[in-house]
């Protein structure tokens, strides 16, 4: 058996009232803090100052970096690399979703990358164009989630917005995974029930893609696995009850499992083909878009797919606690979106037919890696023919 695979390599602080600890997890990486938050969620709840008092009172000098929106943008990013920069920071702090940490992420790569004039779309691949080399320069980054969703608390991946072309990719590198994670359940059950369906169906989404992904290892399916199990028990409860604690610790140790497993494994078709519909409208959340896909997809997997990837939809099946036919996984995924308020055709989003043509372009030009590592091999027309079945 030959494979290979990136390893965790994050310190996790997991549990209620962990973000005390911000301050001395992040003075054993540096002195000079930049804090980055998003649009002021964590600023009204108070958890923005409470952070900022933490690092202080670790002798942290604070610059904050506030304003990062939902599906990162290129130039909101390229402003927290100048004030960071300005700032003279040696330590890079995320508080927040994957917006946030995303964005930390890339701004910590900046920080130290930058030449003059640059922009870190300089640094994220299309399939026409290298990119620059992210080195062990980089900053290091502490990641504080307030979403049980995407996982970069523990992944090597940042994903960005380019609002000029409506592209939206990844970044990739192990420099830029988080040295220290801190996991507080306080924050995330702050979370709105909206965005706690919406994340919540990432974690979902990211552990079945992994588990079908054509560059599974043995080490995912524990992972996989486990997280689907997770999803099937708490996604709902968390989503019903915001102040279920035991539902949202299910949720954050399912969001862990997830990222590790798209760290090992990656993710397939349908985060391919959702990039498209958040990266062209950034106001669709990126847990929406897959959701909207993701049936459609696992039944042509199901489908089309060779005895292995049945029989890995089947395992899915059975994680949901239903029979293991493989398609039972699929009505184990309408159930859950119908009962979460994510049950939406592209249609109802905004899209339509003319739409089309542009998400394929996009697709085949920024997340073609991802797409590759679906179980049945995706050409143009036939993803075209996902998007039409989607509308
Ligand atoms: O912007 P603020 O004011 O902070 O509000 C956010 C935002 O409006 C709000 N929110 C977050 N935590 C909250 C909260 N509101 C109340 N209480 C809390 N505790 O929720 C909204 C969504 O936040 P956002 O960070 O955008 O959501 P999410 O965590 O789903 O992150 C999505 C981004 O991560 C990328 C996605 O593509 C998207 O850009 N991903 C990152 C990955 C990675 N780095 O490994 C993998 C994923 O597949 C994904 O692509
Ligand atoms: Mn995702």
């Amino acid at each position: 058996m030959n494979f290979s695979a990136f390893l965790p390599r994050t310190f996790l602080s997991f549990g209620k009232g962990v973000l005390g600890k911000v301050g001395k997890k992040t003075s054993l990486h540096g002195s000079k803090a930049l804090l980055v938050a998003g649009e002021g969620a964590m600023k009204k709840l108070g958890f923005l100052d409470s952070t900022k008092k933490f690092l202080e009172q670790s002798g942290l000098e604070v610059t904050v970096f506030e304003g990062v929106e939902p599906n990162p943008s290129v130039p909101t990013i390229d402003k927290g690399i100048f004030i960071g920069k300005n700032s003279d920071c040696d330590v890079v702090v995320a508080l927040g979703g994957g917006s946030a940490m995303d964005a930390a992420k890339a701004i910590a790569v900046g920080i130290t990358h930058f030449e003059e004039d640059d922009t870190i779309w300089n640094f994220i691949g299309t399939s026409d164009r290298e990119p620059k080399p992210i080195t062990s320069a980089t900053l290091p980054l502490i990641a504080i989630t307030s979403t049980s969703g995407t996982g970069s608390h523990v992944t090597p991946y940042a994903v960005v917005t380019n609002p000029e072309t409506g592209e939206k990719t990844g970044m990739r590198s192990e420099f830029i995974y988080p040295v220290e994670s801190i996991y507080d359940l306080e924050l995330v059950k702050s979370m709105p029930a909206k965005v706690t369906a919406e994340t919540g169906f990432d974690v979902l989404a990211h552990a079945m893609e992994a588990h079908v992904s054509t560059n599974t290892s043995p080490f995912t399916a524990p992972f996989s696995l486990t997280a689907i199990e997770l999803v099937s028990r708490h996604l709902v409860n968390a989503f019903e009850n915001g102040d279920n604690l035991e539902a949202r610790q299910g949720m954050a140790l399912a969001d862990t499992f997830a990222g590790i497993a798209i760290t090992l494994s990656g993710t397939i078709a349908v985060h391919a083909l959702s990039h498209a519909i958040s990266g062209n409208n950034t106001e669709i959340a990126h847990g929406q878009a897959l959701a909207s896909l993701s049936p459609t997809i696992m039944t042509l997997n199901i489908e089309f797919g060779d005895e292995k990837t049945k029989k890995h939809y089947s395992e899915i099946s059975t994680a949901f606690g239903k029979d293991a036919n493989p398609v039972s996984s699929v009505q184990a995924v309408i159930e859950l979106s119908k009962k979460i308020g994510l049950f939406k055709p592209l249609s109802e989003l905004g899209y339509s037919n003319k739409d089309i043509e542009k998400f394929c372009k996009d697709t085949f030009n920024a997340s073609q890696r991802t797409l590759s590592r679906n179980p049945v091999e995706l050409d143009k027309s036939k993803v075209n023919k996902i998007y039409s079945d989607c509308l």
